[in-house]
């Protein structure tokens, strides 16, 4: 009997400091996260929640079914639990077996053999069930990962394929690009709805207004792309379900009110390319402009951008101007809110005032900091004592 057709344990697992995002994802997807420890969050649900997990998950790295947990002081116990899997289960004959290991405070931590000691074990176990003295390895890949954290090794088989940001839109690179996940997560974080207006005034190959157009169209981040899931031997066919069930939910009536404005003509003509592909184009007004002269005629909107940050994309001195002109052209933008992610750390220095929030968020590896500044209450909506 394949695993697939019970009931699994899934991980989500998401980048430090967006855990909160993505168990509030799961919430609303109807499942019931337990724990966003270490960038791992858990629920229980069938190989159909694995396949929804994928397809409508924003913010989430990768989706993993965990195989198995136990304690891993040496290695002797690491190889006889992770033989004691039933791979026979899991696993075709054939199956390209790769391993991937990690380890945080822990009596095993040398990775290389954490991962060859594991894969033999899980040959071993192959063998045993098959019958066979070699296997082939020559069919589809599986990846399986063993993480070990305070001594306790979590066995995990990835569903995903390729991480969750790609969407399948971005197909070329800009200059310094924001993961998908990353922007996604960033306007959750923010106060902005799909019926307030938002602007990106450095908005690169696009990725903010893009997430921003699909969150309000609720088209589900991962409809145009697969997964390794759904080539599993003996897995379940019910990503067409899953594909009907987010058909359903596109609303295409919503009025969107999101522009995206760079000074580089390129990375214009880059980010009408993604919105194209995402399909989104007809809904976000992409533009040449400079940041200095950015206004608006629209009350209360939201700005949520990622300006230039280093000595990569700009020469010293350069961005610390930049961010004092930004902050003189936000101050005018009163009854806006602004959100900015950046990792030179100096930003509030140069920007003139100091955010309400601040929160460490990560761009790939890169450590940043995402400020957040709420405008004022309109009149109206404060209470008279
Ligand atoms: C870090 S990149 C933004 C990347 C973007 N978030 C993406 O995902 O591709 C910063 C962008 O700011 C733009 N930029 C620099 N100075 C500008 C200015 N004065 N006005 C508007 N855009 C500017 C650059 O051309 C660059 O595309």
């Amino acid at each position: 009997m394949s695993i697939f057709d019970g009931q699994l344990k899934i991980e989500v697992a998401a980048a430090s400091g967006i855990e909160a995002v993505v168990k509030r994802e799961l919430l609303t997807l109807g499942y019931t996260p337990s724990g966003a420890s270490y960038g791992r969050i858990c629920f229980d649900g069938t190989f159909k929640d694995v396949v929804r997990a994928n397809v409508f998950l924003r913010t989430a790295n990768r989706v993993r079914i965990v195989l198995g947990t136990c304690h891993a002081e040496s290695f002797d116990e690491l190889f006889d639990s992770v033989q004691s899997i039933r791979w026979q289960d899991i696993l075709p004959k054939d199956a390209r077996i790769i391993v991937e290991a990690k380890s945080q405070k822990s009596k095993l931590f040398a990775l290389r053999s954490i991962q060859s000691i594991s894969k033999k074990a899980i040959i071993s176990s192959m063998q045993r069930a098959y019958h066979i003295a070699e296997l082939p390895e020559s069919g589809t890949p599986y990846n399986i990962e063993v993480s070990i954290t305070d001594d306790i090794a979590t066995i995990t088989l990835d569903t995903s394929g390729d991480g969750l940001h790609k969407r399948g839109y971005r197909t070329y690179l800009g200059d310094a690009p924001l993961r998908e996940t990353l922007a996604s997560a960033m306007l959750s974080l923010s106060v902005w709805k799909p019926d307030r207006p938002l602007i990106d005034p450095f908005c690169g190959s696009g990725t903010i207004p893009i997430e921003a157009a699909l969150m309000g169209l609720n088209i589900a981040s991962g409809m145009n792309r697969s997964f390794a899931c759904e080539s599993f031997y003996g897995a379940p066919s019910v990503r067409g379900e899953v594909q009907q069930e987010a058909e359903q939910l596109i609303r295409r009536d919503v009025q969107l009110q999101i522009s995206g404005f760079d000074i580089n003509p390129d990375a214009i003509q880059l980010a009408m390319k993604h919105a194209e592909r995402a399909g989104v184009a007809h809904n976000i007004h992409l533009q040449v402009a400079d940041m200095h002269n950015l206004s608006s005629h629209r009350p209360r909107g939201v700005i949520v951008t990622n300006p230039p940050y280093g000595e990569r994309l700009m020469q010293n001195g350069e961005v610390e101007a930049l961010y004092r002109d930004f902050g003189a052209v936000c101050k005018k933008m009163n009854d806006w809110c602004v959100y900015v992610i950046t990792s030179h750390v100096g930003f509030e220095k140069h920007f003139g005032k100091r955010a309400d929030k601040v929160r460490k968020l990560y761009n790939s590896q890169l450590e940043c900091n995402f400020y957040q500044y709420l405008a004022p209450l309109p009149q109206d909506s404060r209470k008279k004592i």
